[in-house]
């Protein structure tokens, strides 16, 4: 697509998104399986992804498609529930539409969440992992293409694309929490077929430690706009060849509705303190 009509599809998005919802600064994608989050979500006003311009359906059974808008802690934010993947069939700048326009949405912090199969031997179904780094194995940079200089710079800088700062206060409540938080690297593969048991091995050898089919896109895309980006995996099943037995997409969803009263309080008291102490 030309890069004129993607300005216009984007702010048009945009456009239509705040004249519909209130401002918020803090967005949150909701993984496969985590797209409970919503209810720690207060005041909630939702636009369904079918009437917002430009924004296709999700086709993924548990992404419900909505865009929300209410308060955690008081503080307004934007829930993707429903996030576009690249192996829906979805061309790159439809993946990272909704990051593209968080910034004529004023949106400065980003909370990503996803489901994720742990590489690391150590991680067990049910954790959670802080990615602290990713490898983009997918195949495709969404940011290929002319480059708008509104949007960031032509080659981005990758070094600190996870904020420090709110990674080290997650690693501090998953402490004071009690809960299993790793950290660590998550790579992204385009799927839809989840990986081969080579294929894990290879990427153990790499350094991942988790992987899946989202976020990195929308890293890139978040970050080049100097976005502030949490992102946080639910190991929701041991990559393939770990375990002897076969992987689903119904034990993704399982596993994730397990750890979900956790998840949801980490995000719910990560969002507090950021109300507190890092404004
Ligand atoms: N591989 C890729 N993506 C995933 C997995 C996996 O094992 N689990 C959840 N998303």
């Amino acid at each position: 697509m030309k890069i004129q009509e993607q300005i216009k599809r984007i702010l048009e998005s945009a456009e239509y998104i705040s004249a519909h919802l209130p401002p918020a600064e803090t967005a949150i994608v909701l993984g496969s399986g985590v797209g409970p989050l919503v209810q720690i979500i207060q005041d909630q006003q939702a636009l369904e992804y079918s009437e917002i311009p430009n924004f296709p359906q999700t086709t993924i059974p548990g992404h419900s498609g909505k865009l929300i808008w209410g308060r955690v802690h008081g503080r307004p934010v934007y829930a993707f529930s429903g996030r576009f993947h690249y192996y829906e069939g979805h061309a790159p700048e439809t993946v990272i539409l909704p990051m593209r326009i968080l910034k004529p949405l004023g949106v400065k912090c980003l909370i990503l969440t996803n489901a994720a199969g742990g590489i690391n031997t150590a991680f067990q179904p049910g954790d959670l992992m802080l990615i602290n780094d990713h490898i983009n194995l997918s195949g495709y940079n969404p940011l290929r293409g002319e480059n708008i200089p509104d949007w960031g710079p032509r080659f981005p800088d990758m070094s600190y694309a996870y904020d420090q700062e709110y990674s080290e206060l997650l690693l501090e409540i998953g402490k004071e929490q009690g809960l299993c938080l790793h950290q660590g690297v998550y790579c992204g593969l385009s799927g839809p077929s989840f990986e081969t048991p080579a294929e894990i091995r290879m990427l153990r050898i790499l350094g991942a430690d988790a992987v899946g089919m989202s976020t990195v896109p929308e890293v890139l895309a978040a970050h080049q706009m100097g976005i502030r980006i949490l992102a946080v995996s639910c190991i929701s099943n041991m990559a393939a060849g770990i375990l002897e037995q076969p992987l689903s997409h119904e034990e993704v969803n399982e596993t994730s509705r397990k750890v979900e009263q956790k998840f949801c309080a980490l995000i719910e008291e990560f969002l507090r303190r950021l109300s507190n102490e890092h404004d």
